[in-house]
């Protein structure tokens, strides 16, 4: 059973009320309009950073991960995680952890004010992270998973997002079962790694399998893995069916492939979020 989004919870709505609120589309392409977001990587996706690839054009930044546990306990590193920048629009946090209650408390957070859109972490496969149930690990507990996104729907009006693998393992892949769990407990749109926690970082993305969640769930799908330049997002795009496409590991040293992809080479009509101040940068 699908849950029906409340228009204030749709993620595309929300960014395209936030792009004809001062921000311009390419015309007269005709192609459908592809969200180009910048990822969420600890270490390097600070407000700087994020600042710079909001100003080439990334239709949507991230935080680093924030645990709710720190946010509960106001330290000083989380609130630095906190910080964003005015042109960083639409801007999402995103919140690791595994305790409902802590998420429900954190969605709620004054620090998280500033944000539009609350993702939650269900896709992290570092050690210290999965051994305590959080981030991959929910994967294999759809239940609480399930608790968890509610317990921040519930607790905010912005929506809710959540970014995940294809699952642990090759053999256990359960991205589009999970993907329809997300959109039943209220999520307002999916962000897919086409990797299982198993390959890490390594391998291809298999964007076939980001495919069969397209198909599967009715909110936005957001696919992310090895999109580095103009000609993958296209391919990918034409594979998934997705409504946008995450880019990480692409923008670290070149924050300009947004740009680099709205105006570069490649082929195949495409219709891509161009922000005014990108020129700051050319
Ligand atoms: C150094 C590094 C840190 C990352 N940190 C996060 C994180 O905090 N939260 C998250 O959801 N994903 C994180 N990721 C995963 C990326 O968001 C993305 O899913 C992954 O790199 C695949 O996309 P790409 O092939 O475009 O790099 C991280 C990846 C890298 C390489």
């Amino acid at each position: 059973m699908f849950l029906h989004l409340r228009p204030e919870k749709d993620l595309k709505k929300l960014l395209t009320n936030s792009l004809l609120e001062g921000r311009i589309k390419r015309k007269g392409c005709g192609a459908p309009l592809l969200f180009v977001c910048l990822a969420p990587m600890a270490g390097y996706t600070d407000v700087a950073f994020r600042s710079l690839c909001a100003g080439f054009g990334a239709s949507l930044t991230t935080t680093e991960m924030v645990s709710v546990l720190g946010l509960m306990h106001n330290s000083k590193a989380t609130h630095e995680l906190l910080f964003t920048e005015p042109n960083e629009s639409p801007k999402e946090v995103q919140l690791f952890g595994s305790n409902p209650e802590a998420f429900s408390r954190a969605a709620g957070h004054p620090f998280l004010e500033k944000f539009d859109i609350i993702n939650i972490n269900m896709g992290c496969p570092v050690p210290k992270v999965f051994k305590q149930g959080e981030g991959c690990a929910l994967m294999a507990n759809p239940e609480l998973a399930y608790k968890i996104i509610t317990a921040c729907t519930k607790n905010t009006n912005k929506p809710v997002t959540v970014k995940f693998r294809l699952g642990l393992t090759a053999d256990t892949i359960n991205a589009a079962e999970f993907g329809k769990m997300c959109e039943q407990a209220g999520a307002g749109s999916i962000t897919v790694h086409g990797r299982t926690r198993q390959q890490g970082y390594g391998g291809r993305a298999d964007w076939n399998e980001i495919a069969k969640v397209v198909r599967a769930v009715k909110i936005p799908v957001i696919a992310n893995g090895d999109v580095c330049c103009r000609d993958d997002l296209i391919k990918v795009k034409e594979v998934t069916g997705c409504a946008g496409v995450m880019i990480g590991r692409a923008a670290l040293g070149r924050p300009w492939i947004f740009n680099e992809i709205l105006h570069g080479g490649g082929s195949g009509p495409i219709c891509i979020t161009l922000f005014p101040n990108i020129t700051g940068y050319c």
